[in-house]
């Protein structure tokens, strides 16, 4: 999509669909006004409500130039960055719908509702384009169109392709800021949910790594693949017995991004990668199974908040680190009541096949501790599905044992609507994971599911003291019933991209 920031009255701007964003209180003093300067008919006004993310379409406008449609769109207090992605983001998904191809915002007045919502105009901006970025986004690519009518005269556009932002003159610069930025953060977002969206028959560990290479050439980051053998030499035997069910090899990528100058802290992600979680031979039911090729969803999230954070040019080290497999049960699967010996040389008794995220993580996390000795480290992963229990769909589980780390990110959340909501790691839980033959067991029964995944996480960090997990498992992936765009989220890129830059 080609965003551009123009002055220009509303009457000139030639495009599909021009939105006027609304807040309650604009709503109140100003809506009647300019409504009747473009000559609408001002009993729309009984019913908007101007509610964040509400759209009302209205055609008709009396004078010559008006656009052939107008939106009013909500931005409820518009007090909050999240109210402005959430009108951006609902807004662009109707002129998806709408089959439009050039769309508008007009932003003038910018400078008012930034200052009133304490925020800087470029931020405004940046969360005005990643909500419209993020609002058409579909995934069509494994859509032939064979089967489309034919019959059909009109071609119409199938995406978005431009956004005008309508700025004052004096505003253009800050503006242009805060696209560029909400531009990198949308478009790493949408590589994200790509990868989600790519089921196990496209996506396997080799692509992962494949798709980290090709993103690290293109914007000056390393990454470095540890194949089978390698990963045999150091000892992942987590990774190693997740893998032994399946017939593709496993991966583990290492993206490291420097900064070319002086480095704040180094930071460490870690992201799940299962590229289908079937359950192995702890066999998953069949219903819905499907939604398991979202299971490298904490993956996707490292990976784009990598490419992200390179090409913002952040000021500190951040190291991504993604171990990868598919979790498939078959003769040479690894088999419940197997005894397993990690990375960190804990051993690890297999209660469940399919709680194999903790294990692949495990490697991963003492990997990354060890060889980069991290100021912090963050993991993501769609780990429990006792996570959407206790939280839903809308919100992802944070564990951390430090009080400064979670509020931070807790705050991000707030800040960019990818809301966390922190559970405890009190050491009553350890008890659960007890295993009679080995040093820990990776399942610890029915209640709590979620944190004794994540205590279980925590014997893998060699006592780090800043150290967050993240479990996506809810926000990853919007199952079809949700009455939004279904399927992947690229839940985490913004959020982490949020946490890294308060750390500048
Ligand atoms: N990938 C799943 C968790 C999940 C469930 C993610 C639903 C997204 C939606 C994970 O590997 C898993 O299967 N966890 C088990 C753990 C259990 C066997 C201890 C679970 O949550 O049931
Ligand atoms: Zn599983
Ligand atoms: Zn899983």
């Amino acid at each position: 999509m080609k965003i551009s920031v123009i002055k220009s009255d509303l009457e000139h701007l030639g495009t599909d669909l021009l939105a006027l964003p609304f807040s309650h209180d604009s709503l109140k003093n100003e809506a009647e006004k300019t409504l009747s300067t473009l000559g609408l008919d001002i009993q729309v006004l009984k019913d908007f409500k101007a509610e964040a993310g509400e759209v009302v379409v209205l055609y008709g406008g009396g004078k010559k130039h008006t656009p052939a449609r107008i939106a009013l769109l909500g931005v409820g207090e518009g007090k909050k960055l999240d109210e402005w992605r959430k009108a951006a983001i609902s807004f662009a998904s109707k002129a998806v719908e709408m089959k439009l191809e050039k769309i508008a915002v007009d932003c003038s007045g910018i400078e008012t509702v930034a200052a009133s919502a304490g925020q800087s105009v470029a931020t405004l901006a940046a969360a005005l384009v990643e909500g419209c970025g993020a609002g058409a986004y579909r995934f069509d690519r494994l859509k032939s169109g064979k089967l489309d009518k034919k019959n059909s005269t009109e071609k119409k556009p199938k995406k978005i392709e431009e956004l005008l932002i309508r700025a004052d003159a004096g505003m253009v610069e800050e503006i242009e800021k805060g696209v560029a930025e909400g531009k990198i953060v949308a478009s790493c977002q949408k590589m994200a949910r790509d990868l989600v969206n790519l089921p196990g028959n496209y996506l396997q560990a080799e692509d992962i790594s494949k798709g980290a290479v090709e993103s690290g050439k293109k914007h000056g980051y390393d990454v470095t693949v540890f194949h089978k053998k390698e990963i045999e030499s150091l000892g992942m035997g987590g990774l190693l017995a997740v893998n032994k069910g399946s017939v593709h090899p496993p991966t583990f990528t290492v993206l490291d991004y420097k900064p070319k100058g002086e480095t704040k802290l180094v930071v460490a992600l870690v992201g799940k990668g299962v590229t289908f979680d079937s359950g192995g031979i702890s066999l998953k039911p069949s219903e819905n199974m499907g939604e398991m090729k979202s299971d490298m969803s904490g993956a996707a999230s490292v990976l784009g908040t990598l490419e992200a954070v390179a090409r913002l040019g952040l000021p500190l080290h951040v190291i991504g680190l993604i171990p990868a497999t598919d979790n498939m049960p078959s003769g040479t699967a690894q088999t419940p009541g197997d005894v397993i010996t990690t990375y960190s040389g804990i051993t690890v008794e297999v209660g469940n096949t399919d709680a194999e995220g903790r294990l692949i993580l495990a490697d991963a996390l003492t990997y990354a501790k060890e060889k980069y000795k991290p100021d912090v480290i963050i993991d993501v992963a769609t780990l429990t599905g006792a996570c959407i229990v206790a939280l839903g769909y809308p919100v992802a589980g944070l564990f951390s044992n430090n009080d400064k780390l979670a509020e931070e990110i807790f705050q991000a959340g707030q800040q960019t609507g990818e809301k966390v909501w922190r559970l405890p790691l009190w050491e009553v839980y350890d008890e659960q994971i007890k295993s009679d033959v080995a040093d820990v067991n990776n399942t610890g029964g029915r209640g709590a599911g979620s944190v004794t995944a994540a205590k279980f996480l925590e014997k893998f960090i060699d006592g780090h003291e800043k150290w967050a997990h993240i479990d996506i498992a809810g926000p990853s992936f919007l199952p079809k019933s949700s009455g939004k765009v279904s399927g992947g989220t690229g839940f985490g890129v913004s959020l982490l991209v949020e946490v890294l830059k308060k750390w500048c």
